[in-house]
């Protein structure tokens, strides 16, 4: 049995208030309509568009370049057995966000998501100890990642609530399944920079990329659902529903039927 421990750390300031007014970026859809999927679709891909440079008003952060403090990794046994921390992290690319679906669960008000982006790079600072596909790794500099042609299936766990005359999109869970097309990347100052063992490392992790990739899912899964998870929650507080779901209905018996 995996133990893993994530943290993920994104700094969201609370304090500002909600859209009162219905923001131009924001396109209204109804349930009713027979093409809502497709309505939903350019809705939210218009919302990711916004997204990329953020929305200071609300308080939330450019999605591209996305910013992240902290990222800690700790992952025992397996082919991946890493104690690792990324510091100062730098993601860009999801400004190129393509959704390629949108769904809202007529009940539940659960998002089913699926968008495409073309190229990621993730850059930062590593500190690692550990092993990937049974090779010791141990080193601390800039590294790279660049995941290309990344598809993302997003399933988002809604509770509707109501406040002030408008409902909102409590977003209380998000689990994400990927795939990508292919992965580059490159860790400095390996082996506390012994170059020959540096570049060759580096290059059979490249010449190796898919167990690689898929040696790091679980960790990846998780950051981007955290990642997600906290963009989205602090972007559906200050964003009523409505202004997304113009015929949206509350239920609020909802609480006590889903199970948790
Ligand atoms: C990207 O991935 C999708 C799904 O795996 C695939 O259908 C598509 O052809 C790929 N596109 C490119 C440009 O590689
Ligand atoms: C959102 O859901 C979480 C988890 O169920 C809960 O703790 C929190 O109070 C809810 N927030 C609002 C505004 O309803």
């Amino acid at each position: 049995m995996n133990l893993q421990l994530f943290f993920v750390t994104i700094v969201l300031s609370s304090a500002s208030a909600y859209f009162k007014t219905k923001p131009s970026f924001i396109k209204t859809c109804l349930k009713s309509d027979p093409e809502f999927d497709d309505c939903s679709r350019d809705a939210v891909q218009s919302l990711f568009n916004a997204l990329g440079p953020g929305l200071p008003e609300i308080g939330l952060p450019p999605l591209d370049p996305l910013k992240i403090p902290k990222i800690r990794i700790l992952q025992g046994e397996g082919p991946v057995n890493v104690n690792a921390a990324l510091d100062d992290v730098t993601v860009t690319g999801f400004g190129k966000t393509d959704v390629l679906l949108s769904q809202v669960d007529s009940k539940s008000y659960d998002f089913y998501t699926r968008v495409r982006v073309p190229k990621i790079r993730i850059e930062g600072t590593y500190d690692l100890k550990g092993k990937i596909l049974l090779i010791p790794l141990v080193g601390r500099g800039l590294c790279w990642f660049e995941p290309t042609n990344m598809t993302i299936d997003i399933i988002s766990d809604v509770k509707p609530y109501e406040k002030d005359d408008f409902i909102f999109f409590n977003i209380t869970g998000a689990h994400v399944k990927y795939s990508i097309g292919g992965l580059t990347l490159r860790m400095n100052n390996l082996f506390d920079g012994i170059d020959a063992l540096e570049d060759s490392t580096n290059a059979y992790l490249n010449a190796n990329w898919r167990p690689v990739s898929e040696s790091l899912r679980p960790i990846l899964s998780k950051t981007i659902e955290d990642i997600l998870l906290g963009f989205m929650q602090h972007l559906f507080n200050h964003l009523p529903g409505n202004f997304m779901i113009g015929d949206i209905k509350y239920h609020p018996s909802k609480k006590n039927e889903k199970k948790t």
